[in-house]
Parts: structure tokens; sequence; C-alpha cells
């Protein structure tokens, strides 16, 4: 069978993918982009060291473009992932877009329609979703074991200020320094909304004051962000993101009308689940997980980094187990634009806002010029500052001592 020919855009988290294709025997690596060519390096080397000489590498996204490419990866800038994809799907190219989907509310609706006109496959690499907890949550969810949802929880809490120099590397606009503290919301919703099927229909967003320990490194925005989002069934949802000092990097958890279940965070599930007229006498049991799929033993984030790319490629042969398991672009929009309008309900007082379900053709129109956000090449002027507590700019000296640790190799 003919191998599906992909190319991965962005060889930075892009390499968890680079890996796994050239591991895959469904697919072949057959293009790499990335303008830093430090980091091309480094890939074409591993590929090579791997015997893979037949990978052309790219520096400018219009060569890597023309490629001869069934599907494309795109693990390039978070804000910047919609405009690539719309253009590749146009092309005929099947997509999976690292996190996140959009970066407004317009490109929520493009990307959406840019899929259903190409008919192409489009997957959403959340890989937070995967862990084999978080699987196991969903598959029992699903099956009705802890009855209605009530509330859950979302957490992902990443307190990054060690690593910032090596992952902003000292540009001001950096989709990093220029993100604001509700815009990466998608690993601490995406996984509830995967678990439950249901889709945000309102969002209220918080967030805490901005810190020196991050101002001095660059970043401006609240340190983290908080959703507090009502779920199709009226179910509620709180969603932490963000550089908070923690004990612990994430919480998941479900709460319905005849059970609860909580990922413990070290590889187990604990549930608890009540039988009919068992009012607070149900049965505890606490265990771990294993994966669904074999090969997906030890990958990265908690063992879900394996299936956004199997999945993916699986999708594109066809395998209808795999696309019903892969986050389609509908679920991949609910995943982020909560984030989008959370930030909407900062900056007015955190008054409620309606999330639209863009399924809905009728629904699109209203946001079909909407580019509110952080970064002004993107919002024109829908530009909003990307915090609420200090306008003040950050000074050049603050980049040029990033930039130097980052060159040294020095933490933040
Ligand atoms: N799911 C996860 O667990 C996870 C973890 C880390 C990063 N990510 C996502 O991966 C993506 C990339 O993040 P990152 O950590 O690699 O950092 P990054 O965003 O700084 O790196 C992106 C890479 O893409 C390259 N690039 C960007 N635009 C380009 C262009 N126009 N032409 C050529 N090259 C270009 C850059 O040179 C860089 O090497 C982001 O979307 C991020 O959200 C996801």
């Amino acid at each position: 069978m003919k191998k599906i020919k992909i190319g991965v855009f962005g060889a930075y988290r892009g390499m968890t993918m680079v890996r796994q294709i050239m591991g895959s025997s469904d697919a072949e690596l057959t293009a790499v982009c990335d303008k830093f060519k430090p980091a091309l390096d480094k890939c074409r080397k591993e590929a090579e060291d791997a015997g893979l000489h037949n990978v052309t590498y790219y520096e400018n996204f219009e060569d890597f473009f023309h490629h001869d490419m069934d599907a494309v990866v795109l693990a390039n800038y978070a804000n910047e992932h919609a405009p690539f994809a719309i253009r590749l799907l146009d092309s005929g190219r099947h997509v999976m877009t690292e996190c996140l989907t959009c970066a407004t509310m317009k490109e929520a609706v493009e990307l959406i329609e840019a899929v259903e006109r190409s008919g192409k496959v489009y997957t959403y690499a959340e890989n937070y979703c995967y862990t084999p907890v978080r699987w196991e949550m969903r598959e029992r969810f699903r099956r009705g074991d802890i009855g209605e949802l009530m509330y859950a929880e979302g957490e992902y809490v990443h307190d990054c200020s060690s690593i910032w120099p090596s992952i902003t590397y000292g540009e001001r606009e950096h989709w990093r320094n220029e993100m604001y503290s509700t815009f990466y919301c998608t690993h601490s919703i995406g996984p509830i909304l995967s678990m439950t099927g249901l889709r945000p229909v309102k969002v209220s967003g918080f967030e805490t004051q901005n810190r020196p320990f991050m101002r001095n490194l660059g970043a401006a925005a609240g340190c983290a962000g908080m959703e507090i989002i009502t779920l199709s069934n009226g179910a509620i949802l709180k969603s932490l993101h963000g550089g908070l000092k923690h004990t612990c990097h994430s919480n998941y958890q479900l709460n319905g009308d005849r059970g609860g279940m909580k990922d413990l965070g070290d590889g187990q599930l604990a549930v608890y689940i009540e039988g009919e007229n068992e009012n607070c006498r149900g049965k505890h049991e606490t265990y771990s997980p294993k994966p669904v799929v074999v090969g997906a033993e030890n990958s990265g984030h908690g063992g879900g980094d394996f299936f956004t790319t199997y999945y993916f490629i699986r999708s594109i042969l066809g395998d209808e187990v795999a696309r019903e398991r892969a986050i389609d672009v509908y679920t991949a929009v609910d995943m982020c634009i909560p984030g989008i309008l959370a930030y909407r309900s900062i900056c007015n007082g955190n008054a409620s806002v309606d999330v639209p379900n863009l399924r809905n053709k009728s629904e699109r129109d209203a946001f079909r010029t909407d580019t509110f956000c952080t970064t002004r090449k993107i919002a024109g002027d829908m530009y909003v500052l990307n915090n609420i507590h200090n306008n003040e700019p950050i000074p050049d000296e603050v980049y040029e001592e990033v930039r130097r640790r980052w060159i040294a190799g020095e933490p933040g």
C-alpha cells in the first residue's frame, strides 16, 4: 500500500510528530519546514541518523507549500494556524494542527468553512484528551457510569518561567508574549469536552494579576486565566490554566448525579459510583487504566502525544474508529473559542458571553469580521491590550536580557 506523504511545518514541537511519522508503517515524512535553520539542521540530522535521506527541508513556507504532500502537520506559532490550514485544505491536503485552532472568531468561521468545502480530513492535536486516565473517563462517562454531568473541572497549570527564554527567544512579538490570560485554554477545556461530548454555550472570564516573575521575562498578560462555562446540558465547567506556582500540573474531574471521577495526576483514576436509591452509599475504586492502542506506552505528555498523529493518519486511511476518536474541526473550535470570548468578558468586567455553535451556518455571520485579539497584525482595528492591569510597555532591555539568556542556555 502507498504510504501517506506528510510534511511538518515547525520543527520545534513539530519534532514530536516528525519522530512518530518516521516510525509509522502507514506514512512517510516527506518535507519539513522551519525558518530557524538550527532547528531544521537538528531535524535533518535526526532523520539521517535514523536512515531517512529522502526528506526535503525548507526554510520558506511558499517552497514547502508546493512540495508533493498528501497531508501537513502544522506545528508553527499557536496564533497562526488557521490561515495556513485554510490554504493547505484548499490545495487538497489533509491537515492536523497543533494547539490552538484559531486566533479570532473570524478565523473560527473561516476554518470550519474551509474544512467543509475541501472535504479533507482536519484533526486537532489536543493531546491532553488522550492520556489513558482521561480516555477511560470518557469511556465511563459515555457509558453512563456517573449519570448526568452537573459539574466539571479542567486545570492545566504550567509555570513556564524557568523555560521562558528557550520558548520565546527574547522576541517581543512571540505569541507566548502577546497572548492574553485565557488564550491557551485548550488543555483545560479540551479534555472535558472530549469526555462528555457536550459543548460550551456561555462563558465568563477571569484573570489573575500579572506578577514580576513573568513581566521581567517579557510577558504582560495575567499569569493565569479562568473560564466559567455553562455546558449544553446546563452543567458548569471551571477551566483554569496558566503560570501559577502550584503543587500539581493538572486536574480533571467530572461530577455527575450518580457519581464522580477524578484524574489523580499520577496515572491513577479515582471513581465513585452510586446505585439506584443508594445516596451517599456508593462504591469507590482507584486504578491505573492502560492505553487503548498498543505502541502508545511511554509517549509524551502523560501518554497523550501518540494518539493525535496516530488518529490523524488512520483517519486519512478511512478508519472509522479513528475518525470518531480524532478531534474534528467543530469540537476543535469549541475547545478554543471560549478562551477568546472569555477575554472579551474580562475586558467587559467579567460579564458573561454566549458561545455560538458554529456548526449552525446561521450563527456564523455575526463573527465573519470579528478579529478581536491581542496580536496587532491579526486584530487590525479590533486590537486590545493583553492585560487589564498594567498598560505600561515592557522596556526593550527586558527582551534583550531574555534573548541573552536563551543564547547562553540560562533559565528564566
Ligand atoms: N500540545 C502540546 O502539548 C504542545 C506543547 C508545546 C507546543 N505546542 C504547540 O506547538 C506549536 C509550536 O510551539 P513550539 O513550542 O514549537 O514553539 P514556537 O511556536 O516558538 O515554534 C514554532 C516553530 O515554527 C517555526 N515557524 C513559525 N512560523 C514559521 C514560518 N512562517 N515559516 C517557517 N517556520 C516558522 C518557528 O521558527 C519555530 O521553530 C504551538 O502551536 C504550540 O501551542 C503544543
